[in-house]
């Protein structure tokens, strides 16, 4: 078991919020990612679940047990920090050991477990050596096996990849994604890392400032971002964020902007209301016979697979990803379409999602609780 409930969690350094009134709940099994940029709460919130930094305000629950105000030891919870905080005197055998020794368990128990996490993890061969004979990735292992010998209710990481280069990190990362399947454990893992998080996230929190912006399946926050931080934060590059104003000709939509005309299909918006438009670079189709962009293409980047052309549209910047070669050179004028269900809409000041006006229910559903509705036709 490892349900973990977060309501209403602040925690204040001095004049700081680190955590603002943060309101979660994790399931049983999940694998939840915490996302955001430096400094937006994320190691804070996870050192408050692991009672390593106590709450200002707020209320935790672990299995419907408010541990709030219980000693970190006493949580039945397992942390995974970025630094591995290895003991370097002791051989990685005694490392994974650790935490049974401290707990006084027999000492068949403790031989049968470690000998069973470091074969899941690959150690077997390395159970002799000390930290400092380990590269950075067998490092890491170790520091999860340490964790795993537990069996406890849940898993805190925090950034438990960063220390390892490019391609260990995607082998971890696959792996971790793994260990996730066979334990069936709750995993709470933190990352400033898109990839890792759309990669092996089953929900993401996003957070920002110390408050959460969105909750969802990574599918879910890809494609219907709630704000324009969550847009411009997943996606390389990210979103394309124009400002433009809908404007009607007849009974037609558009959304206008300096060499943009874009029909807006059956989204609705009061006409000369101001927007953030929202487009995904993968969804801009250059050379096409219905542009509603016109713009000049600046830089063009090689990618492998794909390449991204930086585009100058009117006093905006654009980017474009698509199949190599996108066939755009720089300096060349470029015409790009879009299809209207591609295309997002932000409010201007508050950032916030902006619904379809034919959606069924225009009431918040709970994932998007903060879309702005205040523009709706
Ligand atoms: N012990 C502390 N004393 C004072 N301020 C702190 C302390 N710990 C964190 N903060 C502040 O709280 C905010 C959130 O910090 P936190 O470490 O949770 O961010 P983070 O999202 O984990 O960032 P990073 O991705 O850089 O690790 C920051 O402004 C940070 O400076
Ligand atoms: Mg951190």
């Amino acid at each position: 078991m490892g349900q973990i409930r977060i309501r209403a969690a602040t925690k204040r350094f001095g004049a700081v919020t680190a955590v603002d009134g943060v309101t979660l709940d994790i399931a049983d099994g999940e694998f939840l990612v915490l996302l955001g940029p430096s400094g937006c709460g994320k190691s804070t919130l996870l050192r408050a679940i692991a009672g390593l930094a106590q709450l200002d305000e707020g209320q935790l629950e672990l299995d419907g047990r408010d541990i709030t105000h219980v000693p970190p030891r006493d949580r039945d919870l397992a942390m995974v920090f970025q630094s591995y905080a290895l003991y370097p005197h002791l051989s990685v055998e005694r490392n994974i050991g650790f935490p049974l020794r401290a707990r006084r368990r027999p000492r068949k128990e403790i031989d049968r477990k470690v000998t069973d996490v470091a074969e899941a993890l690959e150690l077997t061969e390395l159970l002799r050596r000390r930290p400092r004979e380990l590269s950075g990735g067998q490092r890491q292992r170790v520091a999860l096996g340490r964790a795993l010998v537990r069996d406890p209710g849940a898993f805190l990481m925090d950034e438990p990849l960063s220390n390892l280069d490019a391609k260990l990190r995607a082998s971890t990362r696959y792996e971790l994604v793994e260990l996730h399947r066979r334990l069936r454990g709750t995993f709470v893992y933190v990352t400033h890392d898109q990839v890792e998080a759309m990669t092996m996230a089953t929900r993401i929190a996003i957070l920002s400032g110390g408050k959460l912006e969105q909750v969802g399946t990574p599918t879910e926050v890809y494609d219907e971002p709630a704000s324009t931080f969550v847009a411009g934060f997943l996606g390389s590059p990210p979103m394309n964020l124009i400002r433009a104003k809908v404007s009607s000709r007849g009974r037609m939509l558009f959304a206008a902007a300096p060499d943009i005309n874009l029909p807006l299909g059956r989204i609705g918006v009061v006409p000369e209301t101001e927007v953030v438009l929202g487009i995904r670079p993968e969804h801009l189709r250059p050379h096409d016979s219905r542009p509603g962009i016109e713009g000049i293409v600046r830089l063009v980047e090689n990618l492998g697979a794909e390449e991204v052309a930086h585009c100058d549209v009117g006093t905006a910047r654009v980017a474009v990803r698509g199949p190599r070669p996108l066939g755009l050179a720089p300096g060349d004028p470029v015409r790009l379409a879009v299809e209207p269900d591609h295309l997002h809409l932000f409010h201007p000041t508050t950032g916030r999602r902006l619904l379809w006006q034919d959606d069924p229910a225009p009431s918040p559903s709970p994932r998007n609780d903060a879309t702005e509705q205040g523009v709706l036709a």
